[in-house]
C-alpha cells in the first residue's frame, strides 16, 4: 500500500520560534505510525501543523495526494483527519453523548457509528449521560478518542493519549487503540514506550524540529543502544 500522509520540508513558526525545521516523513495506509522524540523536540507542533494550527508553516503535507498546505483546520478535517489532541478537547461540561454529537461533521455520522464506538468504549456507553468533567482521566482520554470515530475519518492523529494514566489503564487504551488501528490509519504520538512498540510499525524520531531518524519500530524497540542513540534513553520499562 502506498502513503496516506505524505509530509514534505514542513517548516513551522510560533511567534519569532523557529519550531519545525524541514520535517519529511510518510504514513502509509493501513498501519500505525509512531512520532517519537525528547520532551519539546516537536511532536505536538508536527500534528498542529499538518491540522493547520500552527501560525505560520511552510512545506508540503499531502493526504492521499491531496495539498492541504495553505487549507484552514476545519477544511482539513473535512479532508477525513480526526485529532485527538494532548489536551484531549473534550467539553468538561457536556455530558459524553453531548461531546460526541458536536463532534459530528455531517448528520446523521454519530448514529451510524454508535455501536460501534460505544462497542469500544463500554465505560462511554455506561456513563453517557455523565458529564465529562465527571469522568476519570483514562475515561476522558477514551472520550477524547470516541470524537476522532464520530466522522468516518480515514487517518487518525493522537497526540500522547496515555498523559497522565495509571499503568492498567494504558494497558487497556493500548489494546483498544490496537482495535481501532485495524480499521484506521494512525500518526501516534506516544511517550510511553511500551504503547508506541506494541502499536507502531514504522516509526519517525524527531529532535529540535528535525527528523533524526525513521525505521521499523522493531527494530528501535529490541535495540537499547539505538533508543540510546535517538531518544537518549535505555530500555524503558513496560507498563
Ligand atoms: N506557544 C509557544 N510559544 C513558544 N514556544 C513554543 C510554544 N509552543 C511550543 N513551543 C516550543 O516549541 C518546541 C516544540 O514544542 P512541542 O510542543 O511541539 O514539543 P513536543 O515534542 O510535543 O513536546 P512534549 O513531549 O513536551 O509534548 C518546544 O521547544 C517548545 O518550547
Ligand atoms: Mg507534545
Amino acid at each position: 500500500m502506498g502513503s496516506l500522509l505524505d509530509v514534505r520540508d514542513l517548516h513551522a513558526w510560533i511567534g519569532r520560534f523557529h519550531i519545525l525545521q524541514g520535517v519529511s516523513f510518510t504514513v502509509p495506509a493501513g498501519e500505525t505510525t509512531v512520532l517519537l522524540g525528547r520532551n519539546g523536540a516537536g511532536k505536538t507542533t508536527t500534528l498542529r501543523a499538518i491540522m493547520g494550527l500552527v501560525g505560520v508553516r511552510q512545506g508540503s503535507v499531502r493526504l492521499a495526494g491531496q495539498e492541504l498546505a495553505g487549507r484552514r483546520p476545519y477544511e482539513i478535517a473535512q479532508l477525513g483527519i480526526g485529532y485527538v489532541p494532548e489536551d484531549r478537547g473534550i467539553f468538561r461540561f457536556l455530558t459524553v453523548e453531548e461531546n460526541l454529537r458536536v463532534a459530528e461533521r455531517s448528520r446523521g455520522a454519530l448514529k451510524a457509528r454508535q455501536d460501534l464506538i460505544y462497542g469500544l468504549f463500554p465505560d462511554l456507553a455506561r456513563f453517557r449521560q455523565r458529564k465529562a468533567g465527571h469522568l476519570s482521566g483514562g475515561q476522558q482520554q477514551m472520550l477524547a478518542i470516541a470524537r476522532a470515530l464520530v466522522d468516518d475519518n480515514r487517518l487518525l492523529l493522537i497526540d500522547e493519549p496515555t498523559k497522565g494514566l495509571a499503568p492498567i489503564v494504558v494497558q487497556h487504551l493500548t489494546e483498544t487503540l490496537a482495535e481501532i488501528a485495524r480499521h484506521v490509519t494512525v500518526l501516534l504520538v506516544e511517550q510511553n514506550f511500551a504503547m508506541a512498540a506494541r502499536l507502531g510499525r514504522t516509526c519517525v524520531v524527531i529532535d529540535a524540529g528535525r527528523v533524526v531518524h525513521i525505521g521499523p519500530m522493531d527494530e528501535l524497540a529490541a535495540s537499547p543502544e539505538l533508543q540510546q542513540r535517538w531518544l537518549g534513553v535505555g530500555q524503558q520499562k513496560a507498563s
